[in-house]
């Protein structure tokens, strides 16, 4: 086990114009299970290459476990990556694929048998030992890409996007799976997706990643509740949350646009006042609205509903609230139907709010602490 310390770390391929990782800063508590999280191409495999040594970093340090490991090989780092394809080799059985490494380090032959034999317990694929890898499923080679890396007895695990070659269901399973190893290992993790959900359920901390540039860094609680700006507000959560251009009048008193008008809270107000400008973001999350019969309601968004998604224990619309489409989650027994008029509610401390143009949260309002909905 060892703590991941990056300092500035950044990264210009060779012949690029502008940093594939920028300014990346995170140290990771010792055993702690980190994960990288953005859409494709924002960087996060080059941090992974980059902190197992497979790629250099071009700006910044490095440190595994205290060590500063800038021009230290991959192979001796102490760390063990899984990939997204296992790269299993298809003439050796599974004990002989996960002892490969070990064999390759001149291991004694009875500690070799010791640790495939613990970590294949730890799988629970003793009975796969010597079957080769055409012979088990996708699941199953999964386990033992893993079990490949957990004989080693690293400092630090790395996996990018291992679950990604899966079907849906058998990732919702390995997902759980490898939290759980996890837990049982205690072995500091960096794992990468780009699925939030997978981020979400995984993460003890998760950094948000766009452009090469973190985002912010957190919770999984604390980056649903605080989003930092309005791209993480939107990348986590599902469905997203929506967006309102809105126009500040009263002082802060109401946010309106074509078809809706939202009455603020106290510390809304008094954020929007400090603020000053006549524009905003007004987020809100579907969860946090609901159909509202109420013409005397404060906060009041009319509109057409455009599409109806039953999914059993909740229902899904989306309307047209001027010329944005909004998502709503509301209770399977409320009966809607497409080209209905419906008016939907917020309460006001569900309000989450962005600078127009920066798209950074306006900060000094507290919200998620009551539960109105
Ligand atoms: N070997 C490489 N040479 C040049 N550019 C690269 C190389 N690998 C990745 N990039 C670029 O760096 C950026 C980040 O890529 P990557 O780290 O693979 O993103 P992610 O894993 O988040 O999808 C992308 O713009 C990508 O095109
Ligand atoms: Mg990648």
């Amino acid at each position: 086990m060892a703590v991941v310390e990056l300092s500035n770390v950044g990264k210009r391929y060779p012949g690029a114009e502008s940093l594939a990782v920028e300014d990346f800063n995170l140290t990771s508590e010792d055993g702690e299970f980190v994960v990288l999280v953005g859409p494709s191409g924002c960087g996060k495999t080059t941090t992974m290459r980059m902190i197992a040594g497979l790629e250099e970093h071009t700006e910044g340090a490095i440190k595994i476990g205290g060590r500063d490991v800038t021009g230290v090989a991959p192979k001796d780092r102490d760390i063990a990556m899984v990939f997204q394809s296992y790269a299993l080799y298809p003439h050796m059985t599974v004990r002989d694929n996960m002892a490969f490494s070990l064999k390759l380090k001149k291991y004694a032959k009875s500690d070799i048998k010791k640790r495939v034999d613990d970590a294949a317990a730890v799988l629970g694929i003793e009975p796969l030992l010597d079957r080769k890898p055409r012979a088990l499923s996708g699941g199953q080679r999964q386990r033992v890409a893993l079990g490949r890396a957990i004989v080693r007895q690293p400092q630090v695990f790395l996996m990018d996007e291992p679950l990604s070659n899966l079907d849906a269901k058998l990732r919702v399973d390995m997902r759980a799976e490898i939290v759980k190893l996890h837990r049982k290992l205690g072995v500091t993790t960096f794992y990468v997706t780009h699925d939030q959900t997978e981020a979400m359920t995984m993460g003890q901390r998760i950094a948000v990643m766009k452009d090469g540039l973190v985002q912010q860094i957190d919770s999984p609680n604390t980056l649903y509740q605080h989003p930092a700006n309005l791209f993480v507000a939107g990348f986590i959560g599902t469905p997203s949350m929506n967006f309102l251009t809105a126009e500040v009048s009263d002082n802060g008193q109401a946010l309106s646009g074509p078809d809706f008008q939202l009455a603020t809270d106290g510390p809304r107000r008094s954020v929007l006042a400090d603020h000053g400008q006549t524009q905003v973001w007004a987020g809100i999350r579907p969860e946090h609205l609901h159909l509202s019969d109420s013409e005397s309601a404060d906060n009041r968004m009319q509109g057409q509903v455009e599409v109806v998604e039953p999914l059993g224990a909740m229902t899904m619309i989306q309307v047209l609230i001027g010329d944005t489409r909004v998502t709503a989650q509301i209770k399977p027994h409320q009966m809607v139907a497409m080209g209905d008029t419906v008016t939907l509610g917020c309460p006001s401390d569900k309000l989450y709010l962005f600078d127009k143009d920066s798209e950074m949260t306006l900060h000094g309002i507290d919200i998620g602490q009551s539960d109105a909905h």
